[in-house]
């Protein structure tokens, strides 16, 4: 196969999202691949001409759903950054938060004097950003900013100010593009809705 025809087959269709449809027909698509990828852009062009290239962010990744929001970011962010990433919990295979934040995996580097840019999936109640930002701001960073993908204002608990927000979306559970429902889905290459899914108020 020559390189030119790699290219085109990896090159997204229209059709993609429907090849995956076919296969996990109980998920809705609520945000198209393409769509996802155009705001994702936009977000990291932005995020580029709001920092200094040298003096690079660092992008702290909250694990384990920004995984793939922050890797198809980044490449859209044509200066240098570098990143790390924590890992916290507060749900179980449920749908709803316990209530209970808990840090699982800490950085590995220090952030004191550095532009650290948290980059997340979703924000819900906002309980876990209020956590980490609140754990990151003692370590006396340069700045700290906030980038999600999604956010489901009807939803929030606690005030986070957003400094980058890919889309406001209703208050339905989501899964794909590194979303879970109990480690499930997170390979969808779009946002969809788990139909027939009745889930409990917090
Ligand atoms: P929060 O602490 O309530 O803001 O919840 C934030 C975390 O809950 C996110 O980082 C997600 O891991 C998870 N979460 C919240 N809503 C959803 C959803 O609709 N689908 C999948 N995970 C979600
Ligand atoms: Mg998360």
């Amino acid at each position: 196969m020559s390189a030119q025809t790699a290219i085109m087959l990896c090159h997204s269709e229209p059709s993609e999202d429907a090849l995956w449809q076919a296969r996990f027909p109980e998920v809705q698509v609520l945000i198209d691949s393409a769509t996802l990828q155009a705001r994702v852009r936009e977000l990291g062009e932005q995020i580029a001409r709001d920092y200094d290239p040298s003096d690079p962010p660092l992008l702290v990744g909250v694990l384990k759903g920004s995984l793939v929001f922050l890797a198809d970011l980044m490449r859209y962010i044509p200066i240098p950054v570098s990143y790390d990433f924590v890992a916290i919990s507060s749900y179980g295979a449920e749908t709803r938060t316990s209530g209970v934040v808990r840090l699982l995996k800490d950085l590995d580097t220090s952030i004191a004097g550095r532009h650290v840019l948290v980059v997340e999936d979703i924000l819900d109640t906002g309980l876990t950003l209020s956590y980490l930002l609140e754990l990151l701001r003692t370590r006396n960073p340069a700045s700290l900013k906030v980038c999600t993908l999604l956010r489901k204002p009807a939803r929030q608990k606690i005030a986070i100010p957003v400094d980058y927000c890919g889309f406001d979306i209703p208050d339905q559970f989501v899964v794909g593009y590194g979303l879970d429902y109990a480690e499930r889905y997170r390979n969808l290459p779009f946002i969809g809705v788990l139909t027939g899914m009745t889930v409990e108020a917090k």
